[in-house]
């Protein structure tokens, strides 16, 4: 493939991957959006391959590896659990980060590209310093995120006293090093300040994350995200490649306006999350979950008792959490809808924008089950519906109806908006037992008056329902 040929196949890339990220703002447009980003990779990955810059002995072990990576890739996506996918997306940052690594390494080893300026050269090093470290940093972190996220490691923040400090002259050495770096005459005396950077960038990715507490994990996640995308770009100007450039620019900047969006949802500063020791006192994802101290008296009601109330209304919201996806009961949620709907009850869902454990988790499981878009809404649009609502129904969401945030400034979820279920004439809560959600804090909306609690698992108690309702 001549080189022109391959840039008109990158700038067609680079226009699907756009077109993606576009679909992908929208549940309705998402599966076309998703269709795009597909169809770019294949392009772009052709285009390489079959591009100028790889020789024909070259091209046995990129087939190779992609057997491999293919392989393994389709294996993951097949084996991992939606619930586990946030893991999955954070040990997949992480091989970005590694990626931008290796390559740092490998094009400061290398030694076939011949520079015609002196400026050009020290251009190519920093381009090379900078990209290990952004990918350093990439990847420890992610790792980090990782074992939080699966619970290997306590979600509780790691604060060293002066870690500021630390930080601080973290960065300094860095700096100095970078400049050690592009003054070294040759391979070997440039390889210390290197590989002293990458060590530091290592720890301070373990520790930027450490430092974070478990119920500001949702804002990890975006910001990792971002982070691979610079680690990307950072890799695009190692190897001259202006689509890894495109891309990974597309990727760091929708994550941190992913990241953005997800501190307004918390209502955090995004800085304050990066510096650490918010969602103090959480614990780790697996302690939550652990029974919290009981605070007052609770009232169960039966299935049966639910159908009841929910056919004697004539406006129910339904609000899902982390427990639906656990118990894959949105199918079950669906087949209720649609009967409430046809009896004339006005259903609808309130999403929450950090519902469940990764962006957009509650639209994809209700998009699978085919609920329409058209009554799925977010936070912002049906928090002031509440009050005129008959019956809430919470399935398997804690931390996101809790009215602590609201009304107790010491709970690690204050001030974050939450939605406001107790407001209506009745809220049922569906969950198992009386354990606390992801953050760890009791929830004050199950000691309330109007609530009502059917324990049990999201699915069996919601088939149960759809029963009575049949019935
Ligand atoms: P959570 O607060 O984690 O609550 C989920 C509840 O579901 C638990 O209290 C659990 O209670 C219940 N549950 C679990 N399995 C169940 C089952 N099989 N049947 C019925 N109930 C079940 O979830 P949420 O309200 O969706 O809030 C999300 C939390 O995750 C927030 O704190 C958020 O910050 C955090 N987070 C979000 C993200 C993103 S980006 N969305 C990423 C990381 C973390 P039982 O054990 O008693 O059943």
């Amino acid at each position: 493939m001549s080189s022109s040929l391959a840039t008109m196949a990158y700038i067609g890339a680079t226009i699907l991957f756009i077109l993606s990220l576009g679909g992908l703002s929208n549940p309705e447009t998402a599966r076309r959006g998703n269709l795009f980003g597909m169809v770019g990779m294949a392009i772009a990955v052709l285009a390489t391959v079959l591009g100028p810059r790889v020789t024909a002995a070259g091209v046995p072990w990129i087939v190779g590896a992609l057997v491999v990576g293919g392989a393994i890739g389709v294996i993951a996506a097949k084996k991992v659990q939606m619930t586990q996918m946030p893991e999955l997306v954070a040990l997949m940052h992480s091989l970005v980060g590694l990626a931008a690594c290796l390559v740092g390494f490998a094009s400061y080893v290398d030694t076939s590209t011949v520079f015609a300026t002196g400026a050009e050269k020290a251009i190519h090093e920093v381009e090379i310093y900078v990209g290990i470290l952004i990918g350093a940093v990439t990847f420890s972190g992610s790792i980090v995120a990782f074992g939080k996220l699966s619970g290997k490691i306590g979600g509780k923040p790691l604060l060293l006293p002066g870690r500021h400090l630390l930080n601080l002259v973290g960065l300094l050495v860095v700096v100095y090093f970078g400049w050690a770096f592009v003054q070294a005459h040759d391979i070997p005396a440039g390889m210390l300040p290197l590989l002293v950077m990458t060590v530091i960038a290592l720890l301070f990715g373990i520790h930027m994350v450490m430092a974070i507490g478990g119920a500001d994990m949702p804002v990890v996640v975006s910001m990792l995200n971002s982070y691979s995308g610079w680690a990307a770009a950072a890799t695009g100007f190692m190897l001259s490649n202006d689509l890894l450039i495109v891309v990974g620019a597309l990727v760091g900047s929708s994550g941190a306006i992913l990241s953005y969006i997800m501190c307004r949802a918390m209502n955090r500063n995004f800085i304050s999350v990066i510096a650490g020791g918010f969602g103090g006192g959480a614990p780790a994802p697996a302690a939550a979950g652990g029974a919290a101290q009981p605070q007052g008296e609770v009232s169960p009601i039966l299935a049966a008792e639910t159908a009841e109330l929910l056919r004697e209304s004539k406006s129910v919201i339904i609000v899902p959490g982390y427990g639906m996806a656990v118990a894959q009961a949105q199918h079950t949620v669906y087949e209720i809808t649609k009967l409430l709907r046809e009896k004339g009850v006005n259903v609808r869902f309130g999403i929450h924008p950090v519902a469940g454990r990764m962006p957009g988790h509650m639209n994809v499981l209700l998009a699978e089950a085919k609920v329409p878009y058209d009554i799925v809404l977010e936070m912002d649009e049906i928090n002031e519906d509440f009050p005129g609502t008959d019956v809430t129904m919470v399935i398997g969401a804690n931390d996101i109806v809790n009215p602590a945030a609201q009304d107790d400034p010491t709970s690690p979820i204050a001030g974050m908006p939450v939605l406001e279920v107790w407001k209506a004439k009745t809220s049922i809560v569906m969950k198992r037992s009386m354990a606390s959600g992801y953050a760890g804090v009791d929830n004050p909306l199950f000691y309330k008056e109007n609530n009502r609690m059917l324990f049990g698992d999201a699915k069996k108690m919601l088939d149960e329902v759809l029963m009575a309702l049949k019935a």
